[in-house]
């Protein structure tokens, strides 16, 4: 099982962080879903210093997500250090991670997210003193390196090890692949072969299987699912039952999907009020779309709408369309 510091999962299937998504709607119904660890989107540690209002409100946790990890991202040590301090202190949160993985420039020229990859030195120094100054469990999520020139997982996990990480998680692609080509698992099985601490796999794990061969192929702890599970929490419970009996779950309805969608909206709403919700649900919405017939039209009229009820009416039409159909069709067959 999957245990970071004192902290113990229920199971090895671990939530992504994800910018614009893993916020308390979302991560509640993951854990919903079975995850045994939900992390939340990066938090600037500047922002939380400055006591910026928006990133504030980024670390609250639900009593019903823990065990949660939520990720701060920082390129000097004192600022990250005092914005760990603070989500030690003022925080529900289980874990404290620490992103070295973020590609975007922005955060890369403050010297924060992936550009500490190229400095297994520096990693040490930051995770060293983040460590010695709080009394949460701390983790890295990293990519594999800069580039394809400059890997350095080993050493990267190595340093977090030796300055009292409790785990790394990584993601098998380098920051210059961004989110193209593959993600790179041999080298994730490098690190699980060097370190002793839990060593959690991310990237292209697109079914059950893959995170059963995940765990199978290259020993990881954990399995840290992001992409596959927008607009997908089914994704999760079903990787959840996979490795825990090898039964492979039915997909959701098309109804199933809907349901959870107007759930995701209104803890939304619930969380950000109406008007921003409805407008910060319409990727979410074309996600749980995603691959159903007609979908497409209908993701098209969301993005118009700014009221909660003109979606709710738009999905069960459709749904109530689609159903009728496909009746049809049963019956023709
Ligand atoms: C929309 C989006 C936002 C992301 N935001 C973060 C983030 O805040 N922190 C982080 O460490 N990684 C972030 N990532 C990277 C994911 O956590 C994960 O490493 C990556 O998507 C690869 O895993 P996957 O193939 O399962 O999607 C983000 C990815 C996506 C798609």
């Amino acid at each position: 099982m999957l245990k970071i510091g004192n902290i113990e999962m229920k199971n090895q299937v671990v939530l992504a962080p994800m910018a614009g998504v893993c916020n308390p709607a979302f991560r509640l119904i993951a854990k919903e879903f079975g995850a045994g660890l939900v992390c939340a989107e990066m938090v600037s540690d500047k922002a939380i210093l400055h006591k910026n209002e928006r990133s504030l409100s980024m670390l609250y946790v639900d009593d019903r997500e823990k065990p949660l990890s939520l990720q701060i991202f920082g390129g000097e040590k004192e600022t990250l250090v005092e914005a760990a301090k603070f989500v030690d202190k003022n925080t529900n949160a289980d874990i404290i991670d620490i992103n070295m993985g973020c590609p975007v420039p922005k955060i890369t020229k403050c010297d924060a997210g992936a550009r500490w990859l190229l400095d297994p030195n520096k990693i040490y120094e930051m995770v060293a003193a983040t460590v010695d100054a709080v009394d949460k469990p701390v983790t890295v999520k990293m990519r594999i390196g800069w580039d394809e020139d400059h890997i350095f997982a080993v050493e990267n996990a190595r340093a977090v090890e030796r300055a009292g990480g409790s785990a790394v998680a990584v993601h098998g692609r380098t920051r210059v692949q961004m989110y193209e080509g593959h993600a790179d698992w041999n080298i994730i099985k490098e690190v699980k072969n060097a370190v002793n601490i839990p060593v959690i796999g991310n990237g292209d794990v697109q079914s059950p299987q893959d995170a059963r061969r995940m765990i199978d192929e290259i020993g990881v702890d954990g399995v840290m699912i992001g992409r596959a599970a927008l607009g997908n929490p089914w994704m999760l419970y079903r990787t959840v039952k996979y490795l825990e009996n090898g039964e492979l779950m039915p997909d959701p309805t098309p109804r199933e999907k809907i349901d959870v969608c107007m759930i995701h909206l209104d803890r939304l709403i619930a969380l950000r009020g109406e008007s921003v919700a409805v407008r910060e649900m319409r990727k979410h919405a074309a996600w749980y779309l995603k691959g159903l017939r007609g979908g497409g039209r209908i993701r098209d009229q969301i993005n118009m709408f700014e009221s909660r009820d003109d979606v709710a009416k738009t999905l069960y039409d459709y749904i109530g369309q689609l159903e009728e159909e496909m009746a049809n069709e049963s019956i023709v067959v």
